[in-house]
């Protein structure tokens, strides 16, 4: 079965998402990948890329770049955003748990907001995945939910950390989401080398807490 859920679907169709890449993202990729001498040579993928936060950005650094959605309306949005600007990137609707590219075939991959909204059955399945894409010594940054973000414990709990039918705060009707604490996500990124930070924001006055997990990984 797959792990995409189609409420994406109803989303982009009701408001736009993820124009820009986190700032911590562009630091990651600045502190790693700038100083490579051929930049096309150094391939990224995108996963579960939506509007193409990640995407446009690394397109627009001159890296290659692999984008892959559950959603073929907002796969299509990118194209066109893309096309408008002259840039290019392979752009896959697809389900993330059934990675249509080769063995040890990226340098790096990307995970803004996509792994969250997955079962921690799912997302084990689809690092695997991109553990076996990745090439030795590959990289990965994952952007991911922390426990005690404005959400987590709301609605109704469907696995350790996951909850469904949140009703309020950016996670409200967006399907399941994924509030891992640091156990789970040692657990769930185990196979590669990792280092663990943590964003905290504080939104409407401090009156809730946005708390991410930015992980930095490396297959060995
Ligand atoms: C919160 S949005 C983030 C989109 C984009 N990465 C950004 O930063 O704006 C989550 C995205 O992940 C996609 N997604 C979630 N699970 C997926 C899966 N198993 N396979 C493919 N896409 C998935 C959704 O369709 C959606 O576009």
């Amino acid at each position: 079965m797959g792990a995409w859920d189609p409420v994406w679907d109803d989303i982009f169709a009701a408001r736009q998402w993820g124009k820009y890449p986190k700032e911590e993202l562009i630091r990651f990729v600045a502190r790693n990948y700038y100083a490579a001498p051929d930049r096309q040579a150094v391939r990224f993928l995108d996963l579960g890329c939506g509007f193409g936060a990640a995407t446009w950005f690394l397109a627009r650094e001159g890296f290659s770049v692999e984008g892959i959605d559950g959603s073929e309306l907002i796969i299509a949005r990118l194209r066109e955003r893309l096309a408008a600007e002259g840039l290019t990137a392979g752009l896959v609707a697809g389900d993330a748990i059934d990675l249509p590219y080769p063995p040890a075939h990226f340098d790096c991959m990307i995970d803004l907001a996509c792994l969250q909204h997955n079962s921690p059955d799912d997302t084990r399945r689809i690092l695997d995945g991109v553990f076996d894409r990745l090439k030795p010594g590959g990289r990965l940054f994952s952007f991911t939910a922390a426990a005690g973000s404005w959400g987590d414990g709301l609605g109704a709990q469907v696995g350790p950390c996951t909850f469904t039918g949140i009703t309020e705060g950016p996670f409200a009707n967006a399907g399941l989401a994924r509030f891992s604490d640091e156990a789970q996500i040692r657990d769930l990124y185990g196979r590669f080398e990792l280092q663990l930070d943590l964003s905290e924001l504080t939104v409407a006055g401090r009156a809730h807490r946005l708390s991410n997990w930015i992980v930095e990984g490396r297959k060995p």
